[in-house]
């Protein structure tokens, strides 16, 4: 499913209707450069999730970790272990569980830890957009779970409103 996005809302709508379709033990790993939007997806999907919190990258941190009303929500961002030359052993998987929804910024760097059934989600920019607002947002899933998810979502299309 490949979808363009127009503007910051426009990726938070997208993020709140897959947010509508979620259900745990799901993975979802957000690829892209610097400033692609992953951080902006995160808040839009966590804020229709009920979080009042500010969404905040964890890049310190590792990850952070949100209660929603049915599920743990971890937002992780590992760009940090790619400057510092790879991953030990870190237990991250433990985020990677059946009761809980993770949303992983900078997956790459952590590719040992994650499950085989994921969501993915590719934000780049587009060639020539002179506003700089244009994203093309690419989903794809690689197992069942998210394989679900992503045919709910078709549903749900919740780049509508
Ligand atoms: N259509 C769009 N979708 C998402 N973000 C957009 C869009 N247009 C402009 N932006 C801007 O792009 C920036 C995206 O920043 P964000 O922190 O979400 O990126 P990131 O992918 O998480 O980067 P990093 O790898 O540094 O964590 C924000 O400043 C946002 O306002
Ligand atoms: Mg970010």
């Amino acid at each position: 499913m490949i979808i363009n996005s127009n503007s910051v809302e426009e990726t938070q709508n997208l993020a709140q209707a897959l947010a509508r379709v979620i259900t745990p033990g799901t993975t979802i790993l957000l690829n892209g450069d610097l400033g692609a939007g992953k951080t902006t997806f995160t808040q839009g999907f966590a804020r229709e999730l009920g979080i009042k919190r500010p969404v905040k990258s964890p890049t310190f941190t590792l990850v952070r970790e949100y209660q929603t009303p049915a599920f743990m929500l971890y937002h992780l961002d590992v760009y940090r272990l790619g400057e510092e030359g790879g991953a030990e052993d870190l237990g991250l998987s433990e985020y990677f569980n059946p009761d809980s929804v993770a949303l992983v910024e900078w997956s790459e760097f952590i590719t040992d830890d994650l499950p085989d059934d994921v969501l993915v989600i590719d934000l780049s920019r587009i060639a020539g957009d002179a506003t700089e607002q244009q994203r093309q947002i690419e989903l794809s899933a690689t197992g069942p779970h998210s394989q679900h998810v992503l045919d709910q979502l078709g549903i749900d299309d919740g780049t509508r409103n």
